[in-house]
C-alpha cells in the first residue's frame, strides 16, 4: 500500500554568507494513515526544517535542493504556491510550537475558524460556525460558544495552543505535522493534549508526525521513531525497537539523558560535547567528536543500513551497539 507521506532523499540547505547550512541532508521516511511517527533529536538537528520542507514553508536563503515528497503517491515538491496553499489548509496541516504562528492576534476566534473552513469548503457560514464550535469542544475547550467570541489574548497559553490545534484539525487533514506544540505547557496539560491529538489522529485515520526533542514524549505516543542528528536520520524503527534496543550511540545517549523511575536518585548522563555547526559539515559521521565508539572508519559518513531485513529498521553507524548485520 502507498504510504500517505513518503519523503525520499530530502535535502534542504540554507545558502548563507557564512557557508551552506545543510539543515536537512538526505532524509527519507514514510508515514501511513492512522500512524504516529515521532521525529526526535536535539536542538538544531533539522526537525522543524524537515516539517517546513514538507509543508512548503521554507523561505530564502533556504531551499529544497533535492529529494521527493509524495502525498498519497503524488509528488508535491514542485507544486506552485497556490496549490501548496490549498493543500496546506485542507489535506495537511502543521501545529507550531508557538500557537501565534497559526492565530491572528487581532481577529476573534470565530472569524479565524470560519474563514479557515470557508476557504476550502463551500458551506454556509452557519454550518462553518457549527463545525468551529464542535472543533473547539473536541480539543477540550469549555463553553465553546462563548470562547468563539474571544480574541487569542483572552486565552491562557494552554487554551491558545488547543485553539491552534483545533484550527489545524478543522478540515480533517490527512497529514498533521506537530512541531513540539506542548513544550511550553505544564506537564498535566501536555499529557492531556498529547492524548487528545493521538485519539483524534487514530479516530480520523490521520497520519501524524510528532516533532520533539524528548524521547519520553514519543514513548507513549508514537508507533515508529526517527532519530535525527545534524540534518540526518541516524536511526529508525518501531518505538519499541528504538527505545528498548537502540542501535546508534546517539540514540543511546538520548535515552541515558531521560529521567526514569528506576534510576531515581542516580545522576543523569548528558551526551558530552555539542552538536556540530551545520555550516560546511565535512563528509564524515557528524557524531564522531562525541562518540566513544569512533575510529578511523568514522571519517567517512555511514550510509543508512537496514537491520534484520526490515526496511523500516536501520541506522547510520559503522559500529552500532549491536554489530551489523543486526538482528
Ligand atoms: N533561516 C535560516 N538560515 C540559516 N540557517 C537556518 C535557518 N533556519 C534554520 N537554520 C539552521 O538549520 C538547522 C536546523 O534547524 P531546525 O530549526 O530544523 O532545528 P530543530 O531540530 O527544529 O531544533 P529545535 O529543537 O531547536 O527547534 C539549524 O542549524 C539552524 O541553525
Ligand atoms: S559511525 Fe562511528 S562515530 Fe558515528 S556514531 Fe557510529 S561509531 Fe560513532
Ligand atoms: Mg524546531
Amino acid at each position: 500500500m502507498t504510504p500517505l507521506l513518503q519523503v525520499e532523499g530530502l535535502r534542504t540547505h540554507f545558502f548563507t554568507r557564512a557557508g551552506v547550512v545543510k539543515a536537512v541532508d538526505d532524509v527519507s521516511f514514510a508515514v501511513d494513515r492512522g500512524e504516529v511517527l515521532g521525529l526526535v533529536g536535539e536542538s538544531g538537528s533539522g526537525k522543524s526544517i524537515t516539517g517546513y520542507s514538507i509543508m512548503g514553508l521554507v523561505d530564502p536563503p533556504g531551499r529544497i535542493v533535492a529529494g521527493s515528497i509524495r502525498l498519497d503517491g503524488r509528488e508535491i515538491r514542485e507544486l506552485d504556491a497556490e496549490s501548496m496553499r490549498r493543500l496546506r489548509g485542507n489535506r495537511m496541516a502543521m501545529i507550531f510550537q508557538d500557537p501565534m504562528m497559526t492565530l491572528n492576534p487581532v481577529l476573534r476566534i470565530d472569524r479565524q475558524m470560519t474563514e479557515a473552513i470557508l476557504a476550502h469548503d463551500d458551506v454556509s457560514r452557519a454550518t462553518a460556525l457549527e463545525r468551529a464550535r464542535d472543533a473547539l469542544g473536541r480539543v477540550g475547550i469549555p463553553s465553546p460558544d462563548e470562547r468563539l467570541r474571544a480574541y487569542p489574548h483572552q486565552f491562557s497559553g494552554g487554551m491558545r495552543q488547543r485553539v491552534a490545534i483545533a484550527i489545524a484539525l478543522l478540515n480533517g487533514p490527512d497529514l498533521v505535522i506537530a512541531d513540539e506544540p506542548t513544550t511550553a505547557l505544564d506537564v498535566t496539560i501536555q499529557g492531556q493534549i498529547l492524548y487528545e491529538i493521538q485519539k483524534l489522529a487514530r479516530e480520523a485515520g490521520t497520519a501524524l508526525v510528532w516533532i520533539t526533542h524528548d524521547l519520553s514524549v514519543v514513548a507513549g505516543l508514537a508507533d515508529r521513531v526517527c532519530v535525527m542528528y545534524a540534518g540526518r536520520i541516524v536511526e529508525q524503527g518501531t518505538t519499541a525497537q528504538v527505545l528498548d534496543a537502540p542501535l546508534h550511540p546517539y540514540t543511546q545517549g538520548l535515552l541515558d539523558s531521560v529521567p526514569s523511575r528506576n534510576a531515581r536518585g542516580a545522576r543523569l548522563r548528558q551526551i558530552a560535547g555539542m552538536t556540530p555547526s551545520l555550516v560546511d559539515l565535512p563528509d564524515a559521521c557528524a557524531f564522531r567528536e562525541r562518540c566513544d565508539r569512533a575510529d578511523g572508519a568514522c571519517g567517512e559518513a555511514p550510509p543508512m543500513r537496514v537491520a534484520g531485513g526490515d526496511p523500516g529498521r536501520g541506522a547510520r553507524c559503522h559500529h552500532p551497539l549491536v554489530p551489523w548485520p543486526c538482528p
